[in-house]
């Protein structure tokens, strides 16, 4: 696919997503000449800004991120596709300014329409790009880039679906998970299915469990708003971290196409099993962080964090544990867990196998051998491990676990934003890696017997200390022998 020039029309130009990811992803594309010639890319903000105001504002966002990389040539030349447009987007004037800014000659009229902006809103602004026709395919394409969440629930994401697609057909929708930009993530599917030794093990007859973490060391910062009436659960479980379990465990697809690739997805998720409310309590584990210390920094709890209510029982931390009833995974339990305020930042895939037979090693010293892990490290080390049980060098016969290692990337080897992969997708028509609604839709089934339990017991939430993995969640396992996996490398038990 052929990326088209384009421009891209940025909602919450000014807010955080623009200021830390869209803006430096954009310029990066330009780096690499990856922009096609004439793309424009038109900021939309409240504040009274004019063209260089604008300019030095992304100037500092692009230094910010690309430190001793920035190229002062390359951004002239960036500069000169930028555009500033002020307006209050509750606002038909915002609308009427905008449309005719966009019908002068130096605007490509193939437009993406990039929400960075409060999911309350998704609604109203579509409407009013409608009412100016902007959706209108007459002169080019028309797509439309929704960040999460999407929706707090099934039936309010049902609503909002309803409501787009009163504007929008499905092709011109792009709703994005950044998880699907990240290389590590997309390596998952060539580790699969391009290596052919590990189809055959792949499945409940090898496989013992898996284990998905997200653990972040940092708290909410300025995100309280937002966060609180999220919690950990919507914010990363629902859809990072369920996408993560998707690719792990679905079928090879027939093509890397958008929607083979997504029916095997959506497979997945209608294969889970549902999790009754009255087995809430035995499968979902919460809790908040209380003061504590990170690196050796003193940091506050979260109730003591901007804009969070004093009596707050939202989770920073979650874990749940999840059945595919499908001929592959039958019985083999997926444990998932995210955070914030935990000892270390990690997103990391674990697949534990099946314990080997110890007789043939009796009357030896070899009491007990590690199981087989095939480790996926997403971030911030990429790599995939194996572990394996070797001899350890000597007279006796013990042995030791060793890992085969395949890192992501060499060292001269650049790393892509996940944002980079996808605003370029988004040029190039491709929606593989955006969600169908299908997959939005099932993911919320899977979480909303846990949200509504959880809504309605607002009275006591367990509390674990910043710097800690988490509040005790140990009767989530199966067995004695699985407890939560932390470390990429070799655990000895
Ligand atoms: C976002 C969540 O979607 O993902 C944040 O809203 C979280 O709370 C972030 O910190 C994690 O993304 P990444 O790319 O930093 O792992």
């Amino acid at each position: 696919m052929k990326a088209e020039p384009c421009t891209y029309v940025i909602f919450g130009a000014t807010g955080n997503l623009s200021r830390i990811k869209l803006m430096p992803a954009l310029y990066h594309l330009d780096v690499a000449d990856r922009l096609p010639e004439g793309t424009r890319i038109l900021a939309i903000g409240r504040r009274p800004w004019d063209q260089q105001k604008w300019l030095d504002e992304v100037s500092d966002m692009v230094k910010a991120k690309a430190k001793d990389d920035f190229d002062e040539t390359i951004f002239q030349r960036f500069s000169a596709r930028l555009y500033y447009h002020q307006g209050d987007i509750s606002q038909t004037e915002c609308y009427t300014l905008l449309a005719d800014t966009l019908a002068k000659k130096e605007f490509p009229q193939n437009i993406a329409f990039y929400l960075s902006i409060s999911p309350a809103d998704f609604g109203p602004v579509m409407s009013m790009l409608s009412d100016q026709h902007l959706f209108t395919e007459d002169s080019g394409w028309r797509r439309v880039i929704i960040e999460k969440p999407f929706g707090y629930d099934l039936d309010s994401a049902e609503a909002l679906q309803k409501r787009i697609s009163h504007y929008l057909n499905e092709e011109q929708v792009y709703r994005i998970d950044h998880y699907l930009g990240k290389g590590m993530v997309q390596n998952v599917l060539v580790f699969r299915f391009a290596n052919v030794m590990l189809e055959p093990l792949w499945n409940r007859n090898y496989i013992d469990h898996i284990q998905i973490t997200h653990s972040e060391s940092i708290g909410i910062d300025s995100r309280g708003d937002y966060y609180n009436s999220a919690g950990a659960l919507r914010d990363m479980l629902q859809s990072h971290l369920l996408q993560l379990l998707t690719l792990v465990t679905m079928e090879p697809p027939v093509s890397m196409d958008a929607e083979s690739l997504r029916d095997e997805k959506v497979k997945v998720l209608k294969s889970i099993r549902p999790i009754p409310k009255e087995a809430v309590h035995a499968q979902a584990f919460r809790g908040q962080y209380a003061k504590g210390h990170i690196d050796g920094e003193k940091v506050n709890g979260y109730l003591e964090e901007t804009h969070i209510p004093p009596n707050s029982t939202t989770e920073t931390y979650a874990s749940m544990k999840l059945y595919i009833d499908n001929w592959r995974w039958r019985g083999v339990p997926i444990y998932m867990r995210t955070g914030k305020r935990l000892a270390k930042a990690q997103s990391s895939i674990s697949i534990c196998f099946r314990h080997p037979p110890l007789q043939f090693f009796r009357d030896t010293n070899v009491q007990c051998m590690n199981p087989n892990w095939v480790l996926l490290g997403i971030q911030p080390e990429e790599c995939i491990r194996i572990e394996m049980t070797v001899k350890e060098p000597g007279l006796e016969m013990s042995t030791r676990t060793s890992s085969l290692d395949a890192s992501f990337r060499n060292q001269d080897e650049k790393a892509i934003d996940a944002y980079e992969d996808l605003l370029l997708d988004v040029l190039k028509g491709d929606r593989s890696l955006f969600l169908r609604f299908d997959e939005v839709e099932y993911a919320w089934r899977i979480v909303d017997p846990i949200l509504q339990t959880w809504a309605i017991e607002r009275d006591f939430i367990a509390t674990y200390p910043a710097g800690s993995w988490g509040p005790e969640d140990s009767r989530l396992f199966d067995k004695d022998s699985q407890s939560w996996r932390s470390s990429l490398t070799p655990e000895c038990k």
